[in-house]
C-alpha cells in the first residue's frame, strides 16, 4: 500500500491525490482520500477504479480549498476489495480518518476489545482498530500526536500510519517498520511512503526512524518520540532522476521498457564497464577485498530474486566463491556465517520481505550491498553500500527493463571484485568482459527477430492451458523467469523445471500440443530432454540455441555463453507473456492481484 498526506493553505485534496497517483506501484485494489475544507466539513472519496479515479471527485486544484489531506493507495491483504475496506478510514465519529500501511497482527484481539467498549467496526480491515485506538487516546487535552503515540502502542506488527483530525487539520504520523517520509515545501508540509510521491514538489525529505512522531498542525511542526522530544531527523536531497516515462509506439509500458532494454543496456555497460578494470568499481563501493570473503549470499523476491540468481553464476564458475541466492522471505531460517557478503536486490528497494531478511542479519556480520532501482529508498539507506541499476522507472507492473538492468550491475560489479582476485579464472574472466560488451546489440537482435514470432506463438497457444520451460545450468534462471512472466501477465499456469528433472516427474503434464519452451544455455544433454518432449507430442519452443546448418540439416553447436548465461532469452519470453495477455484482454501493465512492490512481509 502506499500512503501520503499534505497540509497547506490550500489544494490539499489534490496534492494528495496526485502524489498517490506516483505510489500506484504499490497496490491499486483501491484507493481513497480524506481531507479537511476550512470551514471544519470533510470530504471522503474512495474508490475501486485507481487514483485516476478520484480526479474529477477531488477537482482541481484551483477549485480545491481543502486545507489538509490523506490518501491511500491499496493492495489487499485483509478483507476483500471492496469500498468499505478501502481507505481512510474513519472513526464512529466520521472526524478523524487514518491510512495505514503495513499489517496488524493482534487486530482480532484488538477488534474485539474495542466492540466491547462500544465501538462500531464499518470493514474488514485489520487498519480500522487503529482510527478506533486513536479515537478512544484522543481525550481533550490530549493532542493529536500524543494520541497517536498511545494508540500504536497496543499494536503488535508494522505500520506507517498518518492520521488525520478533520476539526483542527492537524495530522500527525508515525511509523514502525514500515516506509514513511515527511518534507516541507515551499507550499506546506507532506508524508509520503516513497519519496518518488513527492519528488515533482519538494527539494529534500526526513525520514521518521522506527516509533518516531511527526505532527503537523496550526503551531507548526512537532517530532518527537513516545516519552520524550526528540529532534528533526537529517535532510536527504531529493533524487531528481527522469520523472517521466513513455509508452513509445505501445498502447502499455510494458511494451515500451520491453523495448527499451538494449539501450538500458548500454547505459550500464557504458557507465560501468570501464569501472571493471583494477576493481575500481569494487573498491569504489567500498566492498572488501574478494579474498577477505569466504561467500556470497543474494537476497531477493520475484524477478530480483532471478537477476540474483544470474548474477550468483559470476561468483561461482568465475571466482569460485560458494555462492547463494535466497529467496528473501524465507531468509529469517538462514544462519548466517561470517566472512559473508549480502547483496540484497530490489527493483523499489521497498520489499518489505527483503527489508526484513536484512533484520535478521548479526549487527557484526559484514558488508550489505543493496542493488536498486531506487538509491533513496529504505532498502538502500539500510544498505553499507548501493549501487543504482540505471534503468530509469519503470512502470509495468512486471518487471522487465529492471530486470536486465540489474543482472548486468551486478554482473559488472562482480567482474570488478573478482580482477583483483586471486580465486578468478582469468580465462573465464575475459570472456565474460568480452561478453558484456556484445549483450546489448545481443538483445537488440533478440528483440528485433521475435516481434513477429512472439505475436504468432501467442494466437498459437491461446487456448493452451499450461506452459513448461525448461533449462539447464546458466538457463534455468531465464527460464523461471519466462513462467513467471507468463504467470503474471496472462493468468495461465506456468512452471520452470530444471531439464534433468523433467523425466522425474513434470513429463507427466506433457501431451499432444504442450507448449514447452527450452532455454539453451549449450548443454548437450538439453537433446535428450527435447527428445522426451516431442516423443509425447509436446510442442518445444527453443530459445537461445546456437545452429550452424551443414548441408541443409542443423547441427547445435555447444554454447560457451557467459557466467551469467543467454540473457537475451529473456526478451522473447518477456515478448511472448506480453502478446499472450494482450490477446487474452489482460491490463498488462497491471495485472490482477499484484502490486509493483510489496511493503508488507
Ligand atoms: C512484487 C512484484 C514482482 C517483483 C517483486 C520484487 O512481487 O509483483 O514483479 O519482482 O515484487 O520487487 P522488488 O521491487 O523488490 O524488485
Amino acid at each position: 500500500c502506499g500512503i501520503t498526506a499534505y497540509r497547506g493553505p490550500s489544494a490539499a485534496a489534490s496534492r494528495a491525490r496526485a502524489a498517490l497517483e506516483r505510489l500506484e506501484y504499490r497496490g491499486y485494489d483501491s484507493a481513497g482520500v480524506a481531507a479537511r475544507h476550512p470551514d471544519g466539513t470533510r470530504v471522503h472519496l474512495r474508490t475501486l477504479d485507481g487514483v485516476a479515479a478520484l480526479a474529477e471527485p477531488v477537482g482541481e486544484r484551483a477549485a480545491d480549498a481543502t486545507t489538509a489531506a490523506i490518501g491511500h493507495t491499496r493492495w489487499a491483504t485483509h478483507g476483500g476489495v471492496t469500498e468499505s475496506n478501502a481507505h481512510p478510514i474513519e472513526d464512529c465519529g466520521g472526524q478523524l480518518f487514518i491510512v495505514h500501511n503495513g499489517i496488524v497482527e493482534n487486530a482480532d484481539v484488538l477488534r474485539a476489545h474495542l466492540i466491547a467498549a462500544g465501538h462500531r467496526f464499518a470493514s474488514e480491515v485489520d487498519s480500522e482498530v487503529i482510527v478506533h485506538l486513536v479515537e478512544q487516546a484522543h481525550r481533550p487535552g490530549v493532542g493529536l500526536g500524543d494520541a497517536l503515540a498511545d494508540a500504536v502502542t497496543r499494536l503488535e506488527g508494522t505500520w506507517a500510519v498518518v492520521a488525520l483530525d478533520t476539526r483542527t487539520g492537524a495530522l500527525a504520523a508515525t511509523a514502525h517498520g514500515s516506509p514513511l517520509v515527511f518534507a516541507e515545501g515551499d507550499e506546506g508540509a507532506y508524508f509520503a511512503s516513497d519519496v518518488g510521491a513527492i519528488t515533482p514538489v519538494v527539494s529534500a525529505f526526513r525520514v521518521l526512524e522506527d516509533d518516531d512522531v511527526v505532527e503537523v498542525s496550526a503551531e507548526g511542526m512537532r517530532w518527537h518520540r513516545a516519552g520524550g522530544s526528540c529532534r528533526p531527523r537529517g535532510l536527504w536531497p531529493v533524487p531528481k532522476t527522469a520523472l517521466l516515462s513513455t509508452k513509445g509506439r505501445h498502447r502499455d509500458h510494458m511494451g515500451n521498457e520491453i523495448d527499451e532494454q538494449p539501450l538500458v543496456a548500454q547505459r550500464v555497460v557504458d557507465a560501468l564497464a570501464p569501472a571493471i578494470t583494477d576493481g575500481l568499481l569494487w573498491r569504489g563501493l567500498g566492498l572488501p577485498p574478494l579474498d577477505e570473503i569466504d561467500r556470497v549470499a543474494i537476497i531477493g523476491c520475484g524477478t530480483s530474486l532471478h537477476a540474483g540468481r544470474a548474477i550468483a553464476g559470476v561468483f561461482s564458475r568465475v571466482g569460485g566463491l560458494p555462492t547463494r541466492a535466497l529467496v528473501a522471505s524465507e531468509a529469517a531460517h538462514e544462519v548466517w556465517e561470517p566472512r559473508t557478503l549480502v547483496i540484497a536486490i530490489s527493483q523499489s528497494g521497498e520489499t518489505a520481505d527483503v527489508l526484513r531478511a536484512l533484520q535478521g542479519l548479526p549487527a557484526e556480520h559484514g558488508t550489505v550491498l543493496a542493488l536498486t532501482n531506487n538509491p533513496s529508498s529504505s532498502l538502500a539507506r539500510r544498505a553499507d553500500a548501493v549501487i543504482d541499476c540505471l534503468a530509469g522507472p519503470e512502470i509495468g507492473v512486471a518487471a522487465t527493463k529492471t530486470f536486465v538492468a540489474q543482472v548486468l550491475t551486478g554482473v559488472c560489479v562482480a567482474l570488478s571484485g573478482l580482477t583483483v582476485s586471486h580465486r578468478a579464472d582469468a580465462t573465464l574472466l575475459d570472456a565474460d568482459v568480452r561478453a558484456l560488451t556484445a549483450t546489448p546489440e545481443a538483445l537488440s537482435t533478440a528483440r528485433d527477430t521475435w516481434r513477429g514470432p512472439a505475436a504468432t506463438l501467442a494466437a498459437e497457444f491461446a487456448r493452451a492451458s499450461g506452459f513448461l520451460f525448461l533449462g539447464r545450468g546458466a538457463g534455468l534462471v531465464y527460464a523461471a523467469e519466462g513462467a513467471l512472466k507468463l504467470k503474471e501477465l496472462s493468468y495461465r499456469w506456468a512452471e520452470h523445471q530444471p531439464a534433468g528433472e523433467l523425466k522425474h516427474g513434470p513429463l507427466a503434464l506433457v501431451d499432444a500440443g504442450t507448449p514447452v519452451f527450452i532455454v539453451d544455455d549449450g548443454d548437450p544433454r538439453l537433446e535428450v530432454d527435447i527428445a522426451e518432449v516431442t516423443a509425447r507430442g509436446g510442442r518445444v519452443i527453443r530459445l537461445g540455441e546456437r545452429i550452424l546448418r551443414v548441408g541443409g540439416l542443423p547441427l547445435h553447436l555447444p554454447r560457451t555463453g557467459p557466467s551469467w548465461g543467454p540473457l537475451e532469452t529473456v526478451v522473447p519470453l518477456q515478448m511472448f507473456a506480453r502478446e499472450l495477455a494482450l490477446r487474452l484482454h489482460r491490463d498488462v501493465d497491471k495485472p490482477r492481484n499484484l502490486a509493483k512492490s510489496v511493503t508488507v512481509s
